[in-house]
């Protein structure tokens, strides 16, 4: 048997990224190792009819790699069905999502058309809120089709049993905290468990300078200067973004203090955003640079020690990475008086 690391077959898929066509950037996807592993065992479970339930933190691409796999998926074998699922979603409405999507086969019996699968995608599992008696009505209503493989039909006043069949179940969910709520081991016991981990720096580098080629080769500035600095400043973002990640800490008095990597995206998007040819001067880039950072991340400080504590890390970043100077850059355009006020 021959073995072939994940990497190399990130490699061979390379060619497939470059090829996209114009894309926004929200809706541009980069293949890593990560998602290619997901994406294997998503295929292996799903052939097997077999539950799988990703778990990870916030922003670790648990959403991006199922969507990514029902976009690939074979459409001879299988139909699919997303439901994200909220504080609010009821057992009733769930049950309707579901129906909605299946026929009748016999009296009683309901299933997907065409002698295919139903793969039914649920976001953030654990969202519904949790009764008075401690229980997730629409988690419950999944848990009897697990355990029975039927339930009650909701439009008759709920007296017939209705067999389901041929249905697959993937779901995605954050560990509880917060408005997630922990869920039934009645109900997670039936799942495979895989839990997604957070990206680390080189892949988040890699996401990120495959994204900007992107937005590069679009501008049609492949191998400019501005290309090059465009490079940097994606660095340098994720090099702020780890900063605030472990050094801006929750707690009870800043539970908002929470950053991911959706934050990253609206640093690289906001100077995605920037005309090159009419702006593309590396100073101004810099302030833009600052803008956006201070926008996503300093924004949400409620502390002066820890806008002060971000800045200086903005300020080592930027001369790190897109060496230059952040003072010298707003001088240009800031009078003397002002900084010698500060
Ligand atoms: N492979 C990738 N390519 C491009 N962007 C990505 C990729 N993975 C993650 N992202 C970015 O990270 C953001 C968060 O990813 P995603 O929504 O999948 O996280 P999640 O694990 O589902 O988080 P949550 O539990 O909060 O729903 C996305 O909006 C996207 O901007
Ligand atoms: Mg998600």
């Amino acid at each position: 048997m021959l073995w072939i690391s994940w990497k190399d077959v990130l490699n061979r898929q390379e060619g497939r990224f470059l090829q996209q066509d114009d894309l926004p950037q929200k809706e541009i996807i980069v293949n890593t190792t990560e998602m290619l592993k997901q994406k294997h065992l998503l295929t292996m479970f799903t052939e097997a009819a077999k539950p799988l339930l990703f778990v990870g933190a916030t922003g670790t691409g648990k959403t991006v790699a199922i969507s990514q796999f029902l976009r690939e998926l074979n459409r001879d074998k299988f139909d699919n069905l997303t439901i994200c699922f909220s504080a609010k979603s009821t057992a009733n409405f769930t049950q309707k999502q579901i129906q909605d999507k299946l026929e009748k086969k016999k009296r009683r019996h309901l299933g997907p058309a065409n002698n295919k699968k139903l793969l039914v995608f649920i976001d953030d599992l654990n969202m519904p809120a949790v009764e008075k008696q401690g229980a997730q009505p629409p988690i419950e209503l999944l848990r009897q089709w697990m355990d029975h493989k039927q339930w009650y039909d909701y439009t008759d006043k709920g007296n017939q049993l209705q067999k389901i069949s041929d249905i697959v179940f993937v779901a995605a969910m954050c560990p509880p905290a917060g408005g997630k709520n922990p869920v039934t081991p009645r109900f997670t016991h039936h799942f495979n468990i895989v839990t997604s981990s957070a990206f680390d720096k080189h892949v988040m580098s890699r996401i990120f300078c495959r994204i900007i080629d992107y937005h590069i080769r679009r501008e049609g500035i492949i191998g400019t200067d501005t290309a090059k600095t465009l490079k940097e400043v994606v660095e340098a973002s994720i090099d702020v973004f780890l900063f605030a990640q472990l050094n801006l800490r929750p707690t009870p008095a800043k539970s908002h203090y929470l950053f991911n990597l959706r934050d990253v995206s609206r640093v690289v998007h906001g100077i995605q955003m920037m005309n090159v040819f009419v702006h593309g001067s590396k100073q101004k880039m810099v302030r833009l640079w600052v803008h956006e950072c201070a926008r996503v991340f300093s924004d949400r400080l409620n502390d002066e020690a820890d806008v002060a504590k971000l800045f200086d890390q903005m300020y080592n970043s930027c001369r790190d990475f897109i060496k230059e100077d952040i003072f010298t850059c707003f001088r240009a355009v800031i009078p003397d008086a002002m900084f010698a006020e500060n």
